[in-house]
């Protein structure tokens, strides 16, 4: 098997699937504070999917080989849950950090997967800088997007930055290409080395979501088969866009009004003022 080339009208599809998808995120925002549980937040989702945009949640009843179907619309992960948090009665408290996945489904049957990180009231300065680091992680990884880039470009360079910054990345879970079907080729590992795996072409569509976390590496499988936690109980971070390979490099198609912008990091140096270099 290989790696889909997306024809136009797809992309177009796949558009619309990342903008709807983007604005699930933008709707929940001003609800996700201290006392609201993470099921408030799934049912505020969910309705919002049904009643106002017409989509559908991709996780409900989600049931890859292995796993029991998945029973919410959306994936809570608070503080030391990697991924999969199953939203339930769990209230959020100051200080907590929570990373809301949304998949939904168009009605012409294309999806639009991303996620963002929340901080609830006045965060501590380590769950603050590990969510900046690893939303630099994953424009770092999502800047070296272009036709005759390999994915390994795109592992190194958040591997480099996150172990920079005394972070790990999560070997178990990676990106994945993505259009009709959920999941499917390529994986974007966000670890590896550069000029490794896959060679990029315009119309591929992938996601780019690394999962950092502050301590090691290594994960804990909960007994409801899908939430993931940091085996040492340390707090983990994730972003996630959807990317497109275009021509000269790539589209964001994940966005939406409230879309978060790049970090400095990723923006071309600007010369420096005109008056600063005189002086
Ligand atoms: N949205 C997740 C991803 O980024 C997948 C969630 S699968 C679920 O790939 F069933 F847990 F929702
Ligand atoms: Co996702
Ligand atoms: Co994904």
């Amino acid at each position: 098997m290989s790696i889909s080339i997306k024809t136009p009208e797809e992309i177009e599809g796949m558009r619309l699937a990342g903008r709807l998808g983007a604005e699930v995120l933008d709707y929940i925002t001003p609800f996700v504070k201290a006392g609201v549980t993470t099921g408030e937040l799934d049912r505020l989702c969910h309705e919002y999917m049904t009643n106002v945009q017409g989509t559908v949640p991709a996780p409900l009843n989600y049931a890859p080989p292995g796993y029991p179907p998945f029973p919410k619309a959306v994936c809570t992960s608070v503080n030391d849950v990697i991924c999969h948090g199953i939203p339930g009665d769990k209230v959020l408290k100051n200080g907590d950090a929570l990373n809301i996945d949304v998949t939904i489904i168009t009605k012409d049957g294309f999806h639009g997967d991303n996620s963002r990180m929340f901080l609830i009231g006045e965060p501590s300065i380590l769950a603050r800088r590990l969510a900046e680091v690893t939303y630099e992680c994953m424009w770092l990884g999502i800047s070296k997007v272009k036709p005759g880039a390999h994915l390994g470009d795109i592992g190194h360079v958040i591997q480099q930055h996150a172990e920079k910054n005394g972070y790990s990345v999560v070997r178990e879970f990676c990106g994945h290409g993505i259009g009709r079907v959920f999941h499917e080729e390529p994986q974007v590992l966000h670890y590896g080395k550069p000029g490794t795996l896959d060679k990029l072409e315009a119309g591929m569509i992938f996601t780019i979501e690394p999962m950092i976390n502050a301590g090691r590496r290594e994960i804990k499988e909960m007994p409801d088969g899908w939430t993931i936690k940091t085996r040492d109980r340390s707090m983990s971070a994730q972003w996630e866009h959807m990317i497109l390979v275009t021509e000269t490099g790539y589209e964001i198609l994940t966005q939406s009004a409230g879309t978060p912008p790049p970090p400095a990091i990723v923006l071309p140096a600007r010369p420096a003022h005109k008056e600063a270099v005189q002086a």
